[in-house]
């Protein structure tokens, strides 16, 4: 299949599930970062993952008619408007984008309002994404009532509205073949940029410095973005979660956690290693980060179809409560330990998410209120971690050491695929590397 048969495919699976309906999905707007000046321009994912569009200003319809298989797949977007491309670049217009990305109509974006009642009359429900925008929400409740004032004419107006986030979450969660390909690239940049990062490390340095080596390696490749904010933190600053400051002087004898993934055409790639400033493990360090290591293996080797997403987490936790016991730092049984949750104190998120378009990706992680199985297409994280805060109960030679360690990982028909598995891990590799 070409990209574009890709997104014409997810567009049918969608139309397939809802007769008789219309879905409105509109992409992202564009953002003010202040005065003047916006933000980088990032579609919707939704909106993308559907249409491979990236231009603001645009909806998909998708008009499913009561017939089965009947569909529209309908765009608005910009006009052509040599005025503005002079200042702002290309813009397809909607010939242009109907032809190169499989619509069956394309219209200008200023036909959205008198078009739109047309297209939603005597159907039976609407699909949007209800609560994500109340401009949007107002606008679709607006044409529905322009159809019901028709009602005379003999017309009817939709009767429900639903989410098609439903959908669209569930297929999001399945990658297909051009999803993966996208993905492994990405996490390839990401992965060279963890090792000229670590490459890169130096006391005396400040963490921005090393994030600058991650940022400058991601758009030398091609991935003109961070699928989120960079974390580089030395030393303590890797006990704050989501710490994005970044402007600390790098200490020898410290750890420096780094999580940053590239996103690449849209998908997200998510890393985390952790290694000395200095080159060199000291002891401690290398007891936490070994049984960090161990957890995630664990829980790698329960990403299989069949096993729970919950199941990669209670491995993990096993593994991680019986070294704090070793440790000293928490007291009592394994058991009595996940019981009371004690070791929330040092490990207090969970094991992973999905990936995908979204760093946190769309799907449901429970149904009916059971943990889901893994099926093999989905991707997710592996991050266990430990977080040591100084407190008078624990060892001071563990004092702010934390440690993370995360890979993107594909669930196969027989067990899973490591992407970020050339992203140096073990002690050996990391002070190989660092030498
Ligand atoms: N970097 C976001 C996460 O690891 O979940
Ligand atoms: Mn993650
Ligand atoms: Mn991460």
């Amino acid at each position: 299949m070409t990209d574009i048969e890709h997104y014409v495919a997810r567009r049918k699976v969608m139309a397939a599930q809802m007769q008789n309906s219309v879905a409105i999905v509109p992409t992202a707007p564009e953002r003010l970062r202040n005065r003047d000046a916006h933000y980088p321009y990032r579609f919707d994912s939704y909106f993308y993952y559907l249409t491979g569009f990236n231009e603001p200003e645009a909806v998909l319809v998708v008009v499913a008619e009561s017939e089965k298989d009947a569909v529209r797949h309908i765009l608005f977007c910009r006009d052509k408007d040599i005025e503005r491309e002079i200042w702002d670049g290309f813009r397809y217009g909607p010939d242009l984008a109907r032809e190169k990305f499989g619509f069956d109509e394309a219209y200008s974006i200023a036909k959205l309002d008198e078009m739109l009642p047309g297209l939603l009359a005597d159907k039976g429900a609407v699909y949007s994404a209800t609560g994500h925008d109340p401009v949007w929400d107002g606008r679709i409740a607006g044409w529905i009532n322009q159809v019901r004032g028709q009602s005379r004419s003999g017309v009817t107006a939709p009767t429900e509205i639903r989410d098609y986030r439903t959908l669209l979450d569930e297929m999001r969660l399945i990658k297909d073949e051009s999803e993966l390909q996208i993905m492994r690239r990405a996490a390839d940049i990401s992965v060279q940029a963890h090792r000229r990062a670590m490459q890169a490390t130096q006391p005396e340095k400040y963490e921005y410095e090393v994030e600058a080596e991650l940022l400058y390696t991601f758009h030398r490749l091609g991935a003109r973005a961070p699928a989120y904010s960079s974390i580089v933190a030395g030393g303590g600053n890797a006990c704050v979660l989501h710490y994005i400051e970044n402007n600390a002087q790098l200490k020898s004898g410290d750890l420096l956690l780094i999580d940053a993934g590239c996103e690449l055409d849209g998908y997200a790639s998510d890393i985390t290693r952790t290694f000395p400033v200095n080159g060199q493990f000291s002891p401690a360090q290398k007891d936490v980060y070994q049984l960090v290591l161990s957890a995630q293996q664990a829980a790698i080797d329960k990403v299989r179809p069949g096993n729970t997403w919950n199941d990669l987490h209670q491995a993990a936790l096993q593994v991680l409560a019986q070294g704090f016991i070793d440790f000293g730092l928490c007291q009592g049984s394994v058991d009595s330990v996940l019981e009371s949750e004690d070791y929330k104190r040092f490990y207090m998120h969970r094991t992973g998410h999905w990936l995908g378009m979204d760093v946190h990706d769309a799907g449901e992680y429970k149904q009916q209120g059971q943990w889901r199985e893994l099926r093999p297409g989905m991707t997710l994280t592996v991050e266990p971690g430990c977080y040591i805060r100084p407190a008078e109960n624990v060892p001071k030679h563990f004092w702010d050491i934390g440690v993370r360690i995360e890979d993107d990982v594909l669930v196969k028909p027989d067990g899973s695929e490591l992407l970020t598995i050339a992203a140096p891990k073990t002690v050996k590799e990391i002070e190989e590397l660092m030498q």
